[in-house]
């Protein structure tokens, strides 16, 4: 954990699309003193790590560089992007089999150097991946946060900004459950300027409704165009970074451990909570329409059963 006076230093395994975007993102807005690359492909590790350094002069100083499972021991958080993305058509709990083996590896792997400051865990199915981080870890479940629906709920209030005219940053509205094909909007809590979205007059359910579809196939749709997300995701990242290094105590829809929240337990998944230096400090436990809940109940199940080869 941070020490007095220490610089911060975060660790990124895997550099493909999501981890050297997450870097040069980490790099602009100047967010840490120290970043390490970790990939399988150490040339590619070295090459991202030249490249981010040959930019330096442009924005402030900090080091960088492509380094080893050591260098874990004195960071302040492990970010972990490694592993296969969506293939077109893919959804991402098809992904739970070829991720999950590596995830034992690279987690046994930084807990041997030490480690002892927080995870993140953005590969999908990241739900799922993130609980398997916690239970591979042994570190208390504040210590391991999902990127969950984080990215989701960005989209959603980017596209109710749109529709309602109004910037994305005075829309209160959140994407909750599986970051995936059984997350739900939380329109019973969703406003602008404090006044709910529901209550505007000119509202047309259909039109709120293909505003989530879109949500929700988001990743589809501009995979089908560019291959893979990540630009979206890797700001993502950087905004959580920011409130754990920042301890900013701010809310983010991130994934977590449920232990009665929601009424659920033993699941990490899509939900508002406040965060800061120690990771997650609490979760928002809103209270929720019958329909939101039995979807929300709905994506845990799913979670759980798509879960079991790999967390039982
Ligand atoms: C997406 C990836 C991060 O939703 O799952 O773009």
């Amino acid at each position: 954990m941070l020490e007095k006076g220490k610089g911060t230093r975060i660790v990124v395994i895997g550099t493909g699309f999501v981890g050297s975007s997450y870097a040069y993102a980490l790099l602009n807005q100047e967010v840490v003193d120290e970043l390490v690359l970790l990939d399988l492909n150490k040339e590619k590790a070295e090459g991202d790590a030249m490249d981010l350094n040959h930019g330096m002069p442009f924005g402030a100083p900090m080091k960088i560089w492509a380094g080893s499972y050591d260098d874990c021991k004195d960071a302040d958080i492990v970010v972990i992007t490694a592993g296969a993305n969506q293939a077109p058509g893919e959804t991402r709990l098809d992904l739970i089999e070829k991720n999950a083996k590596i995830f034992h590896t690279i987690v046994g792997a930084v807990m041997s150097s030490g480690f002892d400051g927080i995870f993140v865990i953005a590969t999908n199915p990241v739900d799922i991946l993130s609980y398997a981080t916690w239970k591979f870890s042994g570190l208390p479940k504040e210590r391991v946060i999902g990127s969950g629906t984080i990215l989701d709920t960005a989209r959603f209030r980017f596209l109710l900004g749109q529709h309602f005219k109004v910037d994305s940053r005075n829309v209160h509205a959140y994407i909750m459950g599986e970051h995936g094909d059984t997350e739900l909007p939380i329109w019973s809590h969703a406003d602008i300027a404090g006044k709910p979205i529901l209550s505007y007059s000119q509202i047309d359910m259909k039109e709120l409704d293909d505003i989530f579809m879109k949500v929700r196939d988001a990743a589809y749709h501009i995979i089908e165009r560019k291959g893979a997300t990540y630009y979206g995701i890797a700001m993502g990242l950087v905004r959580l970074t920011k409130a754990i290094l920042r301890n900013e105590n701010s809310v983010l829809t991130i994934s977590t451990l449920l232990e009665g929240e929601y009424g659920l337990n033993d699941v990490y998944i899509g939900v508002p909570a406040v965060i800061n230096r120690q990771g997650v400090r609490e979760i928002i436990d809103l209270e929720l329409n019958d329909e939101e809940h039995e979807k929300l109940h709905h994506s845990a199940t799913v979670l759980q059963q798509a879960s079991k080869p790999v967390n039982d």
